[in-house]
């Protein structure tokens, strides 16, 4: 069973006397190995049916064995009806996935990487009359020392914002302050600011009085019974015995951490943001790949 905790804000635009029903947008937090993949295949359209997305994010950066994604996995993402897929510093782990960038438009890399890496970082889509914005941006705290998000994120911000105000930013970063600076940066310039890449779901989520929704991380979805979504036994080693020992993807306790917003379509206000944990699959998943030394 899902839980679920809901703050609200704003009360919503009226038309002619009437209360649009405000857009439900469903963000899920990193995707990873095959044990996070399943949990999107089973756990997905249970949510689907409970919360009436009109757009689903997903973060897929570690849906590859913990690390990147592929062309084959991307397209069995979205197949399961997910609308964007961003990423995070493992964007291009996987070699095979660079065209992809390119070539498939619901796909996201941060914005801040140097401009001649391949793909964006922020796209618009439209969807049954549904007009949003999406930007993917990467930290620098104790992460790769990219261009500043903040400055990068200001120039396409209103560029975005021409063509609808619904835009939706996902942070992905290390440090709580940072994204917190990011939540308070973009206040009322954006609909939300999403905070992923540590794979915990934080319990901070709320309204700004200027309508962004904010969480500093939506979580994980993949194998819980884990170090991050990664083997515990593999994990330890590494942290117990300082030795670059390479990293699993572990297989049991699937679950799903996401949020879901509600937006007022005409100002782009978030109306409220609610946190969501569901527990997807019980039985064990077999490791799909080996992992790597990297970090998450
Ligand atoms: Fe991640
Ligand atoms: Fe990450």
């Amino acid at each position: 069973m899902p839980t679920r905790k809901r703050v609200q804000g704003f009360k919503g635009s009226r038309v002619q006397g009437l209360v649009q029903r405000p857009r439900r947008v469903l963000f899920l937090g990193d995707v990873c190995s095959e044990a996070g993949r399943k949990a999107v295949r089973h756990a997905l359209p249970q949510l689907q049916e409970k919360t009436e997305p009109d757009f689903i994010i997903v973060n897929v950066e570690n849906a590859a064995g913990g690390y990147g994604i592929t062309p084959r996995l991307a397209e069995e993402i979205l197949k399961s009806g997910v609308d964007c897929m961003t990423t995070g510093d493992h964007a291009f782990d996987r070699k095979e996935a660079w065209d992809c960038f390119v070539s498939q438009p619901k796909l996201l890399r941060p914005l801040n990487f140097p401009d001649p890496v391949p793909g964006k970082g922020q796209a618009v889509f439209e969807k049954n009359g549904f007009c949003i914005g999406v930007i993917n941006l990467m930290g620098r705290a104790f992460m790769k020392p990219l261009d500043c998000p903040f400055q990068r994120v200001s120039q396409v911000v209103e560029q975005l914002r021409r063509k609808t105000p619904v835009v939706i930013v996902d942070f992905h970063a290390e440090a709580t302050a940072e994204k917190q600076a990011m939540g308070w940066y973009l206040d009322g310039r954006v609909s939300a600011v999403l905070g992923t890449h540590t794979h915990v779901q934080t319990a901070d989520e709320r309204i700004s009085p200027q309508g962004t929704a904010y969480i500093s991380d939506v979580g994980m979805c993949g194998a819980f019974d884990s170090i991050l979504g990664m083997s515990k036994d593999d994990s330890l080693r590494r942290i117990l015995e300082m030795v670059p020992v390479r990293l699993h993807p572990a297989t049991r306790d699937l679950r799903i951490n996401a949020v879901l917003l509600e937006i007022d379509e005409s100002s782009g206000r978030a109306l409220s943001i609610e946190r969501l944990n569901s527990v997807a699959e019980e039985e064990p998943t077999e490791p799909d790949e080996a992992g790597s030394t990297a970090g998450r």
